[in-house]
């Protein structure tokens, strides 16, 4: 069975335990609703430490104003349920007031990487990020925590702040996991309607194509231009940014010159999908 944490001095009781025992603990955090990309994390935790505690915490301020907190999927039953198959050992569901106590007043912002991509389109996201992630690391203090590529934007943020702050974790990135098709696993797929989902794995196609146009190093704008044409013509719109960027600094490449990342941001009707892939 998983063990339900839901207040900060249970986690740090748990996970104090398993360090007097010399067990290794590997930390997933996550906002609920899992699927088989949430659960891969957990496997992927699995083989490398010995005790694996789960986060689950839709963190509002990550969230702005306009977006889909509210709406956001919730539910914790199935996701225990999920979490004990796979063997995790432990779940922590902190509440809004635990993570954000009265008088919260400090952010973890992470210049530069956040100038690019998602950063300019969700002001404060990544900010919202990076402080609850700060946060979850430091109550858990994991020897490893696990985070998808599929926000590949997201996991070198982290890489970034947990640098620069010192915190003693490995981070570990974990290959995004797809449907047949190529769609990028999703907890906001949920939202797409049939004829929508029906076209979603068309922006994984894009991004493989242009992967595979600019790997000999010619000139990014052109295959660039074309994927868009082909998102367009799909019906996703707006098609927010398609880009070729370096693998680390996340700079926009006008040629491919070393490891390198076409990533995309697109709306498919009222939902916001984002996938990349390695050039
Ligand atoms: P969430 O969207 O629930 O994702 C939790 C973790 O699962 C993230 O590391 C994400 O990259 C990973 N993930 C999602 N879909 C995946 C897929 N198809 N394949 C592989 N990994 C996938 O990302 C967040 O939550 C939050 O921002 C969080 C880091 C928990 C901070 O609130």
């Amino acid at each position: 069975p998983v063990a339900r944490l839901t207040d900060l001095p249970a986690l740090r009781a748990q996970v104090g335990a398993w360090r007097v025992a010399e067990e290794s603990v590997a930390l997933v955090p996550t906002m609920g609703a899992l699927h088989e990309g949430h659960l891969m994390l957990v496997r992927q935790a699995r083989r490398s430490c010995a005790r694996v505690v789960v986060s689950i915490f839709v963190n509002p301020t990550q969230f702005a104003p306009t977006e889909d907190f509210a709406q956001y999927p919730r539910d914790t039953e199935r996701d225990l349920a999920l979490l004990a198959q796979e063997g995790a050992d432990a779940a922590y569901l902190p509440d809004v007031s635990t993570m954000y106590p009265p008088g919260f007043a400090t952010t973890v912002s992470v210049a530069g990487l956040t100038d690019v991509l998602c950063g300019p389109l969700r002001p404060g996201h990544f900010a919202g990020v990076a402080t609850v992630v700060t946060k979850l690391l430091l109550q858990a203090l994991p020897n490893r925590a696990l985070f998808g590529e599929k926000d590949y934007q997201q996991l070198q943020v982290i890489r970034r702040f947990v640098r620069d702050l010192d915190i003693p974790v490995v981070i570990e990135g974990v290959p995004t996991v797809r449907e047949e098709d190529g769609l990028a696993l999703s907890s906001r797929n949920q939202y797409l309607s049939a004829e929508e989902r029906a076209v979603a794995p068309r922006l994984h196609a894009v991004l493989t194509r242009v992967a595979e146009a600019v790997r000999d190093g010619s000139e990014t704008a052109p295959a660039l231009a074309e994927g868009r044409a082909s998102l367009d013509a799909a019906g996703f719109g707006p098609v927010q940014y398609l880009s070729v960027n370096d693998a680390e600094s996340l700079a926009p490449l006008e040629r491919v010159d070393g490891p390198a990342r076409v990533l995309a941001a697109a709306y498919l009707g009222r939902t916001r999908l984002i996938d990349n892939i390695a050039v």
